[in-house]
């Protein structure tokens, strides 16, 4: 999709399946602005939290909404398009990583309304020279005509030892069954969703990652993509 100038290439898939690393090392690449739109379910999920919104049943998805629309969020690349993320102004970076903060963030993601009013806040990062936009629907709904569409998965097993790796990393203990349930749980949610389900688009390229190195992705990556921006006549 060309807005602004700026050339759009999204990336797709489960979580876990390191789309985040991936999406951050091709901006650096390309020199591209990056989307963290999970961040930005996730900045939703924590905020209803903190408004007590969880704390009334049923959830009032309106309430939800307007909360999304005057969201008063920062992300603040450092030059390795690490993103320092605030939430009005505190830094959240490390909280809304949890899987407490990833379990609100299905929650407030399947709400129509939500997605509606966080439509025009994830297009507004399509900026010159360009972005790497990734989610669940960035190929599919938010940037339906991006020249370069990717999505990228792996076997659940791989995926839950991944994060479980990565948990540990941030000093925090996870035990390899609970996550591998919870992220089986929380694709289910993704996928079966009414409301902009993750699936890859028709015309994305794909890649199961489950065996593959990050390096060898990040070149089947770039690969394809400069081939996609020159037929395209882009680059
Ligand atoms: O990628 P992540 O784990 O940070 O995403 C958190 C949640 O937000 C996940 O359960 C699905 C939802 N999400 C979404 O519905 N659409 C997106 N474009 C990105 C994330």
């Amino acid at each position: 999709m060309m807005m602004k100038n700026s050339v759009v290439i999204t990336i797709d898939g489960p979580s876990g399946s390191g789309k985040g690393t991936l999406a951050a090392k091709l901006a650096v690449h390309y020199g591209f602005h990056l989307l963290d739109s999970g961040a930005l379910y996730r900045l939703l999920g924590l905020a209803a939290e903190q408004a007590g919104l969880f704390a009334q049943t049923p959830l009032d998805t309106h309430a939800v909404a307007e909360l999304a629309r005057g969201l008063d969020i920062e992300f603040i690349p450092d030059e390795q398009q690490r993103l320092s993320i605030r939430l009005n102004g505190q830094d959240v970076g490390d909280t809304i990583r949890t899987e407490a903060v990833g379990a609100l963030a299905s929650k407030v993601a399947v709400i129509p309304e939500v997605r509606e009013a966080l439509l025009c806040r994830q297009r507004d990062f399509a900026q010159a020279p360009g972005l790497i936009a990734d989610g669940r629907d960035m190929g599919t709904v938010v940037f339906m005509d991006a020249p370069v569409k990717i999505y990228l998965t792996a076997s659940a097993e791989a995926r839950a030892t991944r994060r479980v790796r990565q948990l540990q990393g941030m000093g925090i203990n996870a035990s390899m069954d609970d996550i591998l349930s919870d992220l089986v749980a929380r694709d289910r949610r993704d996928m079966e969703r009414t409301i902009a389900p993750l699936k890859p688009a028709d015309d994305a390229y794909q890649i199961d990652s489950s065996a593959i190195g990050i390096d060898d992705v990040l070149s089947m990556m770039i690969e394809y993509t400069d081939r996609q921006l020159e037929q395209a006549q882009i680059s």
